[in-house]
């Protein structure tokens, strides 16, 4: 087995049409390690996600990402896939023609070297049981990915992704959200089984509950485009119980969001 990747983002700046949302975020995630940001609505958080995995409306204008060392702001998205990062994103998007079962297949050969694809049989054996696992309806493979899906199975399919791609690095946007009290214990137990030397995690989330079932090693809060401040899973807690005004206070911020500040 592969030994952890690594996942550093250095003082990033990111714009969207001509607007600075992201201003010097820094954290580095390595393998074995589960992250959560946390932070109050339109703080940056998703803004970030898209960054990291190449969205073309995110322009980079300072800083760095590296994975392992190689700069990812140069590989396009699918190579950033293929270096090894996953993304669920917070409003996964509806692929109309192609079933969830070819999407995977095809992108986990898009990972293999040629004539090293994996074959049909194990691939079903695989998926199969991952969707046991995951308590997802067989037929829902055959669907097309995502549409028509129910906001808690369009989750529950990220995890499926999650499971068959194995990525080093995996940042999950709002995983949580939508999901019913079963759900989010099934989503939860996928991320858990996850938990290796050679998997590390970044979750974004809003509620303490997800936080309850996977045991985050840090907690960062997102405000201004910033990770403003980083703890472990208390810090997540305190948030739970309090809010998020004892942090402005103590850093002296008025307006958390990106859009009135320095
Ligand atoms: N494509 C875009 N065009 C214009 N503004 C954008 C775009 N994407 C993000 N923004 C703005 O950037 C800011 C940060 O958005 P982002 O989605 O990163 O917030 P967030 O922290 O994920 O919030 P939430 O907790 O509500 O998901 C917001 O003010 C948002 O309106
Ligand atoms: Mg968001």
């Amino acid at each position: 087995m592969m030994a952890g990747s690594t996942l550093e983002i250095k003082d990033l700046h990111v714009e969207i049409e001509g607007l600075e949302i992201l201003k010097g975020v820094n954290l580095t995630i390595k393998g074995g390690e589960f992250h959560a940001i946390m932070g109050p609505n339109g703080t940056g958080k998703s803004t970030l996600a898209s960054a990291i995995m190449g969205h073309p409306k995110y322009e980079v204008t300072q800083g760095q990402i590296l994975l392992d060392g190689e700069d990812v702001l140069e590989m396009e998205v699918d190579e950033r896939a293929q270096a090894g990062l996953f993304l669920a994103m917070q409003y996964p998007s509806e692929v109309s023609g192609v079933t969830t079962s070819d999407f995977l297949r095809t992108a986990i050969n898009a990972h293999r070297e040629e004539g090293d694809e994996i074959q049909l049989m194990p691939f079903i054996k695989e998926m199969d049981k991952t969707l046991d696992f995951l308590e997802i309806d067989k037929n829902m493979a055959q669907r097309y990915l995502n549409e028509g899906f129910s906001g808690g199975e369009k989750k529950r399919n990220e995890i499926l992704q999650l499971m068959m791609l194995k990525p080093a690095i995996a940042i999950l946007d709002e995983i949580d959200s939508g999901l019913d009290i079963d759900a989010l214990k099934v989503v939860a137990n996928g991320i858990n089984e996850m938990r290796s030397d050679s998997f590390g995690c970044l979750m974004i989330t809003h509620y303490q509950r997800l936080l309850e079932y996977i045991t985050p090693d840090h907690v960062h809060v997102m405000m201004q485009g910033r990770v403003v401040k980083s703890g472990g899973p208390e810090l997540a807690q305190r948030l739970e119980a309090e809010g998020y005004e004892w942090i402005k206070e103590e850093l002296g911020i008025e307006d958390e969001t990106v859009g009135n500040n320095a």
